[in-house]
Parts: structure tokens; sequence; C-alpha cells
């Protein structure tokens, strides 16, 4: 399978080309800009391993290059004889690295810049014409994004077009480096689209990933198809067929072990183990906590029994989180005391399992888990909340004995659901908003209690199933339209919160004195921050007289309108 090697230098947008490029039905790999490159080419360039190298992407940075913090590539890139795309920084870099000049802005331009691409005129002859007329085709309105990944589309070899590309820098190329031509200059006049006389190189000031660059998508696919040569071959049909071929291998006939949180990450991994392998080896082990959602346990359970699962084992732990919760009212306390219970429940239950020593253990791990990118070049995030799920004594064990199976690693997230709906796991649970390994005990603000949680859990369950039955408003906020989307499916991620405070109200004639719940939506991309969910009053209004008038004990209803950050999504 053919495959784009993308350099991260820590831009915000790194993770979006890598989507875009696979939109596109090509592999794409983020690593880390600066890390050595010994070892990959020439080997994966000659189609050594599974992936055939085809091209490389620069991406942006916040840096500079002309500073020492600046993110240096391994120079075997310019060896390598693969095309390359340098973006934003990415071309900065390699003009500053191949001999040109990059200097500051006097002011940093950011938005929506005209750009105006010249096409090589007929008479206009070097070594490398071919592939830059399939390159600026991606700029010509005329050419059809199908044409172009179908790879033969050409620019009309004269005239010029505009473009209203997407900027953010604060650097432009003062002097090109030898051999590179300037093709595309903004209407503000620095060089925005370059090209080498010689070689398959090409680099753009502009970010063609962001959703507002016009032609961008189709500037990746002339990279990815029209210069790199790249075939289509990623789906998510044809990642199955690859696992079916490698897990079998990989495992023989001993067992595997896969811990279910009832989420969508776990669930697919649960059947995709289930479709590659015998389902009598096959053992998922799920612990109900009693801080999960309504029904979550039925339908997790429902649902792998219908992929096949044959060894599901349900461990009911409520009483024992419940009475180690007893009297915590902290945030990080609760975190840790569900953190090191899990642990212990974990290991105690997998031993009694009886499982030998050369079982395998599978998680449910992500693309975006793994990559040491997305957090840019260098930098450490701090932590804000201890996440219970990361790590444990079993996971270091098998890791050490290299039996750990990772099956969707290589995913991002809204392939992960693909690939559900591929391999058939229930709608409900393929589209579910994403859920905190410590459940409702983070959404019960001080002491956590049965009681408590019962209230919480049939409050978030009639907003969940009213914003699944309410259709989202036709015109979304940035002007699409948008038909048919449920509230639910709109929103990353909507759930209620029991705050630890009463309010006085009335009933008839009578005085209540009900709890306070807080309702809370968020529309995000990956959770590393998030907006609040501008919803039509009228729904807001309906749900909440909905849920006071169906549960007694909550007497008044409020909307939380803070977005991530400063706030978190979830609250504690
Ligand atoms: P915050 O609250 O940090 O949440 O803005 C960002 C995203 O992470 C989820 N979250 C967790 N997920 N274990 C998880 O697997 C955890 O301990 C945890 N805490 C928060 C949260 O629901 C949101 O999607």
């Amino acid at each position: 399978m053919d495959k784009i090697l993308i350099l991260d230098f820590g831009s915000q947008t790194t993770q979006l080309i890598g989507r875009r490029v696979r939109d596109l039905g090509v592999y794409a790999e983020i690593i880390p800009g600066d890390r050595s490159l010994e070892g990959v080419f020439p080997a994966e360039a000659s189609g050594a391993g599974t992936h055939r190298l085809r091209g490389v992407i620069l991406s942006g940075s916040p840096e500079s290059v002309y500073t020492p913090q600046g993110p240096v590539p391994d120079r075997r890139i310019y060896e390598s004889g693969l095309p390359l795309l340098g973006i934003c920084y990415g071309l900065q870099r390699m003009t500053h690295d191949l001999g040109g000049c990059v200097e500051p802005l006097p002011e940093r331009e950011y938005g929506g810049v005209g750009v105006r691409v010249r096409m090589p005129g007929k008479a206009d002859c070097f070594p490398n014409r071919e592939a830059a007329l399939r390159f600026l085709a991606a700029f010509d309105p005329a050419i059809p994004l199908a044409d172009i990944i179908a790879g033969n589309a050409l620019a009309e070899d004269s005239g010029e077009r505009t473009v209203t590309a997407w900027m953010s820098h604060g650097d432009t190329l003062t002097r090109l480096a030898p051999g590179f031509r300037e093709y595309g200059t903004s209407l503000t006049g620095f060089p925005a689209a370059v090209l080498h006389e010689e070689r398959p190189w090409f680099g753009v000031q502009f970010h063609p990933e962001a959703t507002h660059c016009e032609r961008g998508n189709e500037a990746l696919a002339a990279f990815v198809f029209g210069v790199c040569g790249c075939t289509r071959g990623w789906s998510m049909e044809q990642y199955v067929e690859e696992i079916r071929a490698s897990l079998p291998a990989r495992v023989g006939d001993n067992p595997v072990l896969l811990l279910i949180s009832g989420g969508v990450d776990s669930t697919v991994a649960a059947a995709l183990l289930l479709t590659a392998l015998k389902s009598a080896q096959v053992h998922l082990m799920y612990l109900d906590t009693g801080l999960m959602r309504k029904d979550e346990t039925r339908i997790v359970a429902a649902s792998l029994e219908r992929l096949g699962a044959r060894h599901l084992h349900i461990v009911r732990c409520e009483e024992e989180f419940l009475s180690a919760l007893k009297g915590l009212t902290e945030p990080e306390a609760k975190r840790t005391v569900i953190g090191d219970l899990f642990i212990t429940i974990q290991e105690r239950e997998v031993s009694r399992l009886g499982l030998p020593d050369s079982c395998f253990l599978a998680q449910g791990t992500l693309y975006t888990d793994l990559i040491e990118s997305g957090k840019g070049v260098g930098k450490k995030a701090r932590l804000i909340k201890s996440h219970h799920n990361v790590g444990s004594p079993l996971v270091d064990a098998k890791r050490r004995a290299g039996r750990i199976i990772e099956p969707l690693d290589r995913l991002y997230k809204d392939e992960v659901r693909r690939l559900g709906r591929v391999l058939g796991v229930d709608e409900e649970i393929v589209r579910r908003h994403p859920f905190p390994g410590p459940g409702l005990a983070v959404r019960i603000l001080g002491e956590v209690t049965k009681e408590k949680c019962g209230i919480l859990r049939e409050a978030d369950a009639i907003f969940i199933e009213e914003l699944k039955k309410r259709a989202a408003p036709a015109i979304d906020r940035e002007g699409a339209y948008k038909q048919g989307s449920s509230l639910y499916d709109e929103i990353w991620q909507a759930f209620a919160v029991l705050l630890p405070i009463r309010s006085v109200g009335v009933a008839g004639d009578l005085r209540t004195y009900g709890w306070v719940l807080s309702l809370r939506a968020v529309a995000s991309a990956d959770g590393m921050t998030a907006d609040v969910y501008p919803f039509p009053l009228k729904d807001l209004l309906e749900i909440s007289t909905l849920i006071t008038n169906t549960i007694k004990e909550i007497g008044r209803v409020t909307y939380d309108i803070s977005s991530k950050p400063p706030a978190t999504i979830e609250w504690e």
C-alpha cells in the first residue's frame, strides 16, 4: 500500500494534514519532524515493508527556521529522491536548508489571502515541468477533484488563476533557494507557491489542509496522486482484510484478553478480534463500576454477544467502587481511588480467569494516543487531570513480554467509527459520545452516592434521548447546509452534571428543595479545545422542563456556557 510520510514540526494543523490525505484514500503517517530517518530511506521507499513510501510532507510550525528552536529534519529527505511538499514552515525549512533566505514579516498574516498562481507557458521548458503541471492543476477551478485523484489532470499551460488561500505566518521567503521558481504570489506581495526546476519539490506558504483554503484539498490530492503517483488503498474494508491476514499469524492459538470499557474504541477492537480470530480464543472483560451511563452494561453485552463473543466476563463491582468513594469530595482524590481500584480488581479478576502466561493483551489504543507529535516537537503536556486508564502493571508486564496487540493503533477516531460500521457494531455504540474512565464519579460534584448516581443517570438519559430525537438546525455555524442530522450527532459530547447544591422551588402549593443539575454540550474536533454548543433556546427550555417534570429530586436545570479553555469539558 502506498504511504505518505508527514514530518510534524509542531503545527496545530499537522493532524489535519494526515486526516485529509487518509480521506483521499492514501495511508499517511505522522512522525516528529526532527526524528532521524535512518533506515526509513531507502527501505520504505522501495516497498520493502508493507508500505511503499511515495512522498513526504513537511508540516507547519510555531517556530522560525532562523532560531535555534526551529526543528530541523534529517537531511536524508533531500537525498531520498522522493517528492517533497513543504507547507508554511515546511516550505521555509526547505528554503533555509537548501540555501535560500527566510525573514520575519513586519506583521503576522492570518486568515484568507488571495494568491495568484501562474501556469507555465508552452515555451517554458524545464525538467520538472510534467510534475509541475500536475501539481498546478490543483489551482485551476475548472478541474474537478475526481480528475486530480485519477492522477492525470494537467494544468492548462498558460494564464493565471487566483484562489483564496488560508495563511497563518510571521515569516516569509526573501530569497528562494537555488533551483526554485516562484509560481504563486500572494496579493499582499510575497512568495506563496514555489517549485523546483529539476526535482519533484513543491512548497506553499498557505495551509491547504485548512477547511477554508480554496482548492486546498485539491492541492493535497495533486501532490499525493499527480506528483507522488499514489494509488488509493486505504479504506476500512482493506484494513479489516489486513488485520485478518496478520493477526492470526501473530497470535497463533494463544488466548487474547481485551478489557472493555463500553466506549467506541474498545468495543470496535473487540469486534475486530472476533472477526480476525477464533471466538473461543477471545476473552473480553468488562468492569461494571456502577458509575456507567443508563443501560450501558446491557447495551455493550448485547452488542458483543451479537458479534460472536463467547467469553464475555462481566465483573459487577458497584459496591466496591461506592464504598471506596465514600466520604471523598476532592476531584483528584476521587480519580486516584477509582484508578487504583480499577487496577486492583482487574488484576484479581484476570488471575481468576486462569489464562496462561502466553496470553496476549489487546488494547483499543488509537493512532492519536500513540504518536509523539500533536503536542508539538519537544513540548510536554502538563497534568491537568490524571486519566486512570493509561497504563497498569498488567499492561507493563505484557509490554515487556512483547505480548501486547493494538489493532486500532493506525486509526483516527472517525476511522474507528467507520471501522465499527464495517464490522457491524451497533450504531448506538458507534455514534456514542466519549465517556471518561472514572464515569459518573467526575460528573457528581462532591461525594458520590448510589442515590446520586441513580438521579444523574436518569437525567443524563433524558438529555441524551432528547438530543437524538431532535433535528439539528439546518444551517450550521459556518453557514453550510446540513440535512437530517440530529442534535446528538452534531455535538461532540453532551452530558448532565449533578451539583452538590440544592435550591428552593415550588410544585403545586408545596415548597421543594431539589438538586441543581447542569447540562453540558460542546463542539470539538478532538477534546483538546471545545466550544459551547449554541443550542436553540427552545430545545434547552423543553429539555429542562422534561427533566424537572420527570425527576422529582431535581429542582433546577442550568446550562454550562464555558468553553475549553479556560474550563475543561468534564467538571472534575
Ligand atoms: P477534559 O475534561 O480534560 O476532557 O477537558 C477531555 C476529554 O477527555 C475525557 N476524559 C477522560 N477520558 N479517562 C478517559 O478515558 C479519563 O479519566 C478522562 N477524563 C476526561 C472527557 O470526557 C473529554 O472527552
